[in-house]
């Protein structure tokens, strides 16, 4: 089961659990919405996450056809492992570009890039 992100549409932030009790997740006085996963074929080729991996070395590079723009950036890449998470904010980087090491036994499980504008674009 992939990873769950919550959307806040007043503050733009982009939540998730580290441990569910159950409760809902609210932000800015009100419930969040579950962040979609977007699949707009228009644009995935824009946002789609290279992956390369050598040993527990692990780069993620979205393509050159994404701005790096105020405007319209990648943010963060995530990571999702066997193990837990890791992510990287590269929204002041001029390419959407971050290396990541994995643990003994850890594997990659899916790979989560967030647009600022159009928001969630997973792998599986
Ligand atoms: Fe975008």
């Amino acid at each position: 089961m992939s990873r769950t992100f919550y959307h806040c549409p007043h503050c733009q932030q982009v939540h998730t659990r580290l441990i569910d009790h159950g409760m809902p997740m609210t932000c800015c006085g009100e419930e969040t919405h579950v962040l979609i996963k977007n699949n707009d074929a228009a644009d995935s080729k824009m946002h789609r996450a290279n992956i390369k991996k050598i040993g527990n070395f692990v780069t993620i590079e979205v393509g050159d056809d994404h701005p790096m723009m105020e405007i319209h950036h990648i943010q963060y890449l995530f990571l999702e492992t066997n193990q837990g998470f890791q992510f990287k904010d590269v929204s002041q980087l001029p390419k959407a570009k971050a290396d990541f090491i994995l643990a003994k036994g850890e594997d990659i499980l899916n790979v989560h890039v967030f647009c600022n504008i159009h928001l969630l674009w997973s792998l599986s």
